[in-house]
């Protein structure tokens, strides 16, 4: 249990491309510090002691688990490695913030959540983009239902680069999107089809198109890949009423919403002229909404924290976290299938 009033001390293993964000954000706030870094690569170490030379450093974990004043252990190294990992890091009673994907299997992914919940831990998994003001943003207007009716979500997330040799662009651009789609719908995937090419190293998809299926007829198209020439990180959400655009490039206006909307009077009659097909559409207001800046991981970070002070459920809960696994495998499946349509 977290005491008042004391830091929480925490343990990062992996200290690569991404472990450093999470040690800088746990490391500066008010109510945690970074105990230990792990990482079994010497030179990320020594990185880590120029800038944080308080932090004690392992090329293994034994010692920061075994560690009683430890409380929990941020997980920031190869996806294949997750799993192993955290178990560990379960089993010696420590919470535990996993980047994504949580796992590489389902199984594996449910063991983990099973494993939290059996001792009371919290089990937090990094999809960042549910702690971004505009997606949170878009969430609050699908509840409130004011793109009607849903018809489909389309994600394309691209760039050159990092290309991965653990897990294909699925496992790791597409992640993302399952998470922010499953948050958006409140729902998971019930089926699954897609195709994708390996090109740079045999066998590892560098570039995937996925279709799924979710609940009362909504469809979501996803496009990722590492290789391609311009970085895009773009959702457009179609509804009845309206629609909506998230492009996260563009920092101080991500958010478009759309008072379009094909009209009943498309329906109605036939139209065989471009006047009277013109009056089947509506192309209303282009409204950008105000969207707090904020940093996401931070938020990511201090929700980890605030779980594990009052004991609440993360909102990125292990269980997403498995739900989101649950949705990249059976792309795998497809894949390696042929594109077929696969239950999720
Ligand atoms: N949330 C995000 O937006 C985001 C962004 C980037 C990466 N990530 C995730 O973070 C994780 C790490 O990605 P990265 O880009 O930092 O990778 P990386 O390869 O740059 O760094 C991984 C680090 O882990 C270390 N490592 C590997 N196996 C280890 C082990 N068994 N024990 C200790 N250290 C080990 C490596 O030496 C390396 O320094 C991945 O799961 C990735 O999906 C998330």
């Amino acid at each position: 249990m977290s005491v008042p009033g004391r830091l929480l001390r925490i343990a990062v293993i992996g200290a690569g491309h991404w472990g450093p964000n999470l040690i800088r954000n746990f490391h500066n706030h008010q109510t945690s510090e970074v105990a230990w870094v792990i990482d079994r690569d010497e030179s990320r170490l020594a990185l880590v002691r120029s800038r944080y030379p308080d932090i004690q450093r392992a090329a293994h974990p034994g010692a920061a688990l075994a560690d009683p004043t430890v409380e929990a252990v941020v997980i920031a190294t190869p996806t294949v490695t997750h799993y192993d990992l955290a178990a560990a890091a379960l089993r010696a009673g420590k919470h535990a913030l996993i980047e994504k994907p949580i796992a590489t299997r389902v199984a594996d992914a449910e063991e983990l959540c099973a494993l939290a919940d059996r001792q009371g831990l919290v089990l937090m998994v990094g999809h960042v983009f549910l702690f971004n003001s505009a997606i949170r943003k878009v969430k609050q207007y699908l509840d409130e239902v004011r793109l009607g009716r849903l018809f489909y979500l389309s994600m394309v997330r691209t760039n050159l680069g990092p290309i991965r040799m653990d897990v294909n662009a699925a496992w790791d651009l597409a992640a993302h999107d399952v998470a922010i789609a499953n948050y958006w719908l409140q729902a998971n995937p019930e089926s699954a089809a897609a195709q994708g090419g390996s090109w740079i190293n045999t066998g590892v998809e560098d570039a995937i198109f996925a279709n799924l299926w979710y609940p009362n007829g909504v469809m979501v198209h996803l496009q990722v890949s590492w290789l391609s020439p311009r970085k895009v990180r773009d959702i457009t959400v179609v509804g009845e009423k309206g629609m909506l655009t998230f492009d996260d490039m563009n920092l101080s206006e991500p958010l478009r919403l759309y008072d379009k909307q094909v009209t009943e009077q498309r329906s109605t009659g036939l139209i065989d002229t471009f006047a009277s097909f013109r009056t089947s559409i509506r192309d209303g207001d282009i409204v950008i909404p105000k969207v707090a800046s904020n940093e996401p991981l931070r938020a990511e970070c201090e929700h980890f924290l605030e779980c594990i002070a009052t004991g609440s459920r993360p909102i990125s809960d292990g269980w997403s976290g498995a739900a989101a696994v649950r949705a990249l495998a059976a792309i795998d499946s497809s894949m390696r299938h042929g594109g077929r349509r696969e239950t999720v």
